[in-house]
């Protein structure tokens, strides 16, 4: 990706040499959640509709080369591994296509930084990988799904996006920079540390700055094969007034947990009893990686403390342990 404050490129301008074809996949969520009553923004059920007809809802896609493919039609609290794992091969696979410029998908609002930050740590692609989502059902008064999807599309076939993005509310963030921020309104994410890429104004994608430079993604074939059951299992626990050791030292004596994510408070702190947990399930050989419950900002790292996972939420840690647990494993099996 290149930075862009100059003039703002026009759709024809944008496809550039990648080919113009956007893959669209369906995973369900709110986008594709019905009500019975139209003025109903939260009594719907999500996941009802396929992508084909988000796509036919949308006039302006008319002018667009598109393909759709369902994966996945699920409410995305209950998104799971095996239908990340799916959802890789599948993107894997179109980006490869050299007449596809970028894919969209649509995804649950609930855990999409999740999806978004695993799809970039494993392909780290170099064409534009863009989640869209919507906060009310297709078919709210007030629905913003069509608006999103439509600029994804546009996202998608910009020339200079790249890697796992997300379309939302006339904004671009990155896989590694945006949360969820809020449970009800319309814009409903951000980007941490102020860190939002772009804008998506009348079909027009204006950039703000600099990408971030993508580190190489850990490839595919780290999940292709596991079947549910071989995953790694880490769980996240939190420091708050009064936090006691016990649900640590229950997980890790059920032998429920290969690694464990605190999220502390401030600067990654913990009680004296739940860091005298988190300690023992160290030396139990639980991998323990210490977050902040903070909206932004890392855990300093420092040699006296349990490990740091950096800047990362305590969610996307999580995400970030599980895959250094798979590479360990995949490195002992080699060995
Ligand atoms: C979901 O995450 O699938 C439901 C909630 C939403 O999409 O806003």
């Amino acid at each position: 990706m290149q930075k862009n404050n100059g003039p703002i490129a026009s759709k024809e301008q944008t496809a550039g040499t990648r080919g113009c074809r956007v893959v669209i996949l369906g995973t369900g969520g709110t986008i594709a959640g019905t009500a019975e009553d139209a003025s109903d923004n939260v009594g719907y059920r999500a996941a009802q509709l396929g992508v084909e007809q988000l796509v036919g809802a949308v006039p302006a896609l008319a002018a667009f080369q598109l393909e759709t493919e369902q994966v996945a039609q699920l409410d995305s609290k209950d998104m799971d591994f095996e239908t990340w794992r799916r959802l890789a091969l599948r993107v894997e696979a179109h980006l490869a296509r050299p007449e596809v410029a970028g894919l969209v998908i649509t995804h649950g609002t609930d855990t999409l930084e999740e999806t978004a930050y695993f799809l970039q740590r494993l392909l780290a692609p170099q064409k534009p990988v863009v989640l869209t989502a919507a906060m009310r059902p297709a078919t709210a008064l007030q629905k913003d799904g069509p608006q999103n999807l439509l600029d994804a599309v546009t996202l998608a076939l910009d020339g200079r996006a790249g890697g796992v993005l997300l379309a939302f509310a006339g904004q671009v963030h990155s896989a590694e920079q945006v949360r969820k921020v809020h449970s009800y309104k319309l814009d409903a994410f951000a980007s941490v540390d102020g860190a939002r890429l772009a804008t998506i104004e009348e079909g027009q994608v204006r950039w703000l700055g600099w990408p971030p430079v993508a580190q190489a993604g850990l490839g595919t074939s780290l999940v292709s094969a596991l079947t549910p059951n071989v995953w790694p299992r880490v769980e996240i626990v939190m420091n708050h007034v009064g936090a006691q050791g016990s649900v640590v030292r229950t997980l890790v004596a059920q032998g429920l947990v290969d690694g464990l994510v605190v999220a502390g408070t401030g600067n990654g702190s913990l009680s004296a009893s739940l860091e005298a947990a988190l300690r023992e399930a160290q030396d139990a050989g639980v991998c323990v990686w210490r977050s902040t419950r903070c909206d932004a900002g890392p855990v300093t790292a420092s040699a006296e403390a349990l490990p740091s996972a950096g800047a990362l939420s305590p969610v996307k840690a999580r995400i970030e342990l599980l895959l250094t647990l798979l590479q360990n494993q995949t490195q002992a099996r080699a060995a």
